[in-house]
């Protein structure tokens, strides 16, 4: 029982509602505004018969179709039920493209297209024969900034010893940054993206990239995509080569201090040992003398004391004579 009074109710009722508006507005579908700038609903209204002096009583538009007791406060009404008619602006930012309403266009126009315009609308026309309604939507572009891009070295970091940035900013609706290499491998899996919003609502991206240690590639680039997959521009930055190839000179002057610091360390160590056995051997001397004295009897084998005999100088010299 229930389910046919359901089903009369489907069949019925839009059929009754159908006859019953009279007037018909048709909108387009979905408007897209470029952030920041002016941008129109476009609604115009039709009857579904020819009434030549039909008169409009009241236009309203609303942001948004649902709200307290499915109704939203409206941003701007055109209201001639009394003459002359008055337009009224509820909400800055908003009014009619044509007041006049020529060809029977109620057109919404927006002055400065900001994020949170973004969203359903709905349009009600009330004629003295009949009133009709529509929605639209209205979705908001915004182009990102052309990429910034830096590099960091990374000290402490195990195995990596660079990592490139890339930032893109006001841009809406949220994008993406991917990583290429000069072969055109993507590297994109490899980076972290972060994604912040600024206080109009647009994106920032920020996305880094570490480069392990020998990383040989000469650098990489930095592409920006907009929601829909539209690249909106790229930025390539050179990689760093820590190699003793091409130091640079943010490492050659850590470098530098380090190896003259350790060669005065070691240098140091070197003397202070060689002091310290000299010490011991001099210090050792007069007590060992007695034991090396048994020993004195072969020093003659020993290199040292031994005199080298006179060179063959003497008699070369002779034969020269
Ligand atoms: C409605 O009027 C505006 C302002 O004159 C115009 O730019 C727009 O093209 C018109 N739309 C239609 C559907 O005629
Ligand atoms: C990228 O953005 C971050 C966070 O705002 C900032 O700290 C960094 O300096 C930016 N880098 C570049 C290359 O713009
Ligand atoms: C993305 O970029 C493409 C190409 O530039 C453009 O046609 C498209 O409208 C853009 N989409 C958005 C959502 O910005």
């Amino acid at each position: 029982m229930a389910s046919r009074i359901s089903l009369f109710v489907l069949l019925f009722i839009p059929l009754c509602s159908a006859a019953d508006s009279f007037v018909k507005v048709v909108c387009d579908r979905s408007n897209v505004a470029q952030f920041g700038h002016q941008s129109m609903l476009m609604c115009v209204f039709d009857t579904t018969q020819n009434i030549p002096d039909l008169k409009i009583t009241l236009v309203v538009w609303r942001k948004g179709t649902r709200g307290i007791k499915g109704i939203v406060p409206p941003v701007v009404v055109y209201d001639a039920r009394n003459d002359p008619g008055e337009l009224k602006i509820l909400q800055e930012g908003y009014t009619f493209a044509d007041t006049n309403f020529n060809n029977r266009n109620v057109s919404l126009l927006i002055s400065n297209t900001k994020v949170e315009e973004e969203g359903e609308y709905s349009c009600e026309v009330t004629t003295d024969s009949g009133s009709g309604s529509a929605t639209t939507r209205l979705k908001v572009t915004a182009r990102y900034n052309y990429p910034t891009a830096d590099k960091t070295l990374e000290k402490g970091r195990s195995n990596v010893d660079q990592t490139l940035v890339c930032n893109a900013s006001g841009g809406y609706p949220e994008g993406q940054l991917r990583w290429f290499d000069n072969y055109k491998t993507d590297w994109t899996k490899s980076a972290k993206l972060t994604v912040t919003e600024d206080e109009n609502g647009l994106f920032m991206l920020s996305s880094e990239l570490p480069l392990l240690k020998g990383s040989t590639l000469p650098e990489y680039t930095c592409v920006v995509y907009n929601a829909s997959g539209g690249k909106e521009g790229s930025i390539s930055i050179p990689t760093e080569h820590t190699g003793a190839s091409k130091a640079n000179p943010a490492t050659s002057t850590i470098i530098a201090p380090v190896v003259v610091i350790g060669s005065l360390i070691v240098g140091l160590l070197l003397a202070v040992i060689i002091c310290k056995k000299r010490s011991q051997q001099q210090e050792r001397r007069p007590s060992t003398l007695p034991l090396m004295g048994t020993r004195d009897d072969i020093t003659p084998t020993a290199p040292y004391p031994y005199e080298p005999p006179p060179a063959y100088s003497v008699e070369t010299r002779d034969n020269i004579a």
